[in-house]
């Protein structure tokens, strides 16, 4: 069985960046029920008992793809943010420098990401992923996908789905994107690497 995971910190820890109200219902709702969808699939399918990076590597087009992929994007989402006072606002170490090397700067990097997740059609996620030779790449997932499908190692997402941002930003996709910046904790990023 698959459960939903603890959120490490309170509900309205990260606002004003993502309200107390949205994160309530995207962990609670949205995330709760990929968890319960997944398990309601998984007897019977071939797929009990593997890991969820496992099930979405190998998985068919389909619902169990879907919620479980959807279980590891969230879980790997949720736990890169803190509140914006706790975090690491800027990389260190060997990520800020293959940062620097491929982009030339942070902020250069920030705004193709923030153009990958707005210009990604319909319901998605953009991701900052690791290639087997080190380089860093930023990719447009659609629906319920993972960089773990192209042989990427997942190391930062931006959940461009409505339901990420629709009750504090409406329509205003860029602006929700742009604001995450102050809540993504680096470290948590870089021990991904
Ligand atoms: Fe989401």
């Amino acid at each position: 069985m698959y459960t939903l995971i603890q959120l490490p910190y309170e509900m309205g820890a990260l606002e004003p960046v993502i309200s107390a109200q949205t994160l309530s219902f995207h962990h609670g709702k949205h995330l709760q029920a990929y968890v319960d969808n997944l398990n309601k699939l998984l007897p019977g399918s071939g797929f009990e008992g593997m890991a969820l990076e496992e099930i979405v590597r190998k998985a068919p087009a389909g619902p169990v793809f879907n919620n479980a992929g959807q279980i590891l994007n969230h879980n790997l989402y949720f736990t890169q943010f803190k509140a914006a006072g706790d975090v690491a606002q800027v990389p260190s170490g060997a990520l800020a420098a293959q940062i620097q090397k491929q982009w030339g700067s942070l902020e250069a990097f920030k705004t193709e990401f923030e153009a990958k997740g707005v210009g990604l059609f319909g319901s998605g996620w953009v991701w900052l992923s690791a290639d087997a030779d080190g380089s860093l790449v930023i990719t447009q997932e659609q629906g319920a996908s993972n960089p773990v499908v192209k042989g990427l190692k997942p190391l930062l997402t931006f959940d461009v789905w409505e339901h990420a941002y629709y009750l504090d930003y409406q329509n205003r996709r860029a602006a929700h994107l742009s604001a995450l910046w102050q809540i993504v904790d680096w470290k948590v990023v870089e021990s991904r690497l």
